[in-house]
């Protein structure tokens, strides 16, 4: 963890550090790959909104970078509102279901690459619009995930991120349950903020916030959707 973001680490593993090797953080994914594939979606309403605004907010001739895609619902839905979407995730088993779906239903700009999001390698200003969903509380340091994303992205271009603010939540999940079920294999490590620190942190890192919505119909919601702008024209 660096100084400059307030979280803490829901985990007492000696290997929660940011130094983990891509492997090691993508073998609980792989692991729960196809039974994550399998399971519906919690709360189809905010999803459709958070796609909704998604698509509004990306231009076809964007191109357009996705951090954490999981198994690629996300990027399947999106199209064909942008130029070129490469899809990206940590775990080879996710992006093998990913590259499934999309042969059974192939999407000429949509492509899915093996890729560790605190370790993102796809030159300056190279993406007009970064996509983030339900991730950035998984990486192993937000500060370098965030200037990664920020050295990606375009002047001008849009970081899209909707995450789970676990600080926000039950303090007893941050600090009981999700290290003990980190202890027996039953989750990953991963960070807890709240919601304004992560608003500063993007700030930070020269991301402008544009917006800060909530798509949640069931119950409260502690998964803010952040639109946030690259500064540069
Ligand atoms: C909770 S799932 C979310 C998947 C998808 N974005 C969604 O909203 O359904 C988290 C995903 O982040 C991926 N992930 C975890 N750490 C990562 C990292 N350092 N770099 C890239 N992907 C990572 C996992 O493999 C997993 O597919």
């Amino acid at each position: 963890m660096t100084s400059g973001t307030r979280h803490t680490r829901a985990s007492s593993s000696p290997t929660a550090t940011a130094d983990r090797p891509a492997a090691a953080k993508a073998r609980f994914w792989d692991k729960i790959a196809r039974k994550y594939a399998a399971d519906p979606v919690t709360d189809m309403a905010g999803y459709e909104t958070t796609l909704a605004r998604a698509r509004a907010l990306i231009a076809p001739t964007h191109r357009v970078l996705e951090i954490g895609c999981g198994t690629g619902t996300t990027a399947l839905r999106l199209g064909p509102c942008y130029g070129h979407l490469v899809a990206t995730d940590v775990s080879a088993e996710m992006i093998a279901i990913a590259r499934e779906k999309l042969a059974a239903a192939p999407q000429p700009n949509l492509e899915f690459q093996v890729v560790d999001a605190d370790a993102l390698a796809f030159g300056q200003a190279s993406h007009d619009v970064v996509l983030a969903f339900n991730v950035l509380h998984l990486v192993s340091d937000l500060d370098a995930a965030l200037t990664s994303v920020e050295n990606t992205l375009a002047p001008g271009g849009l970081f899209i991120s909707k995450t789970p603010c676990i600080a926000d939540m039950n303090p007893l999940l941050g600090k009981v349950l999700l290290p003990v079920m980190r202890l027996v294999g039953k989750a990953p490590p991963v960070l807890c903020f709240r919601a304004p620190d992560l608003q500063a942190a993007l700030t930070r890192h020269g991301l402008e916030i544009v917006a800060v919505e909530y798509h949640g119909t069931k119950g409260k919601d502690l998964r803010p959707f952040i639109v946030a702008r690259k500064r540069g024209s």
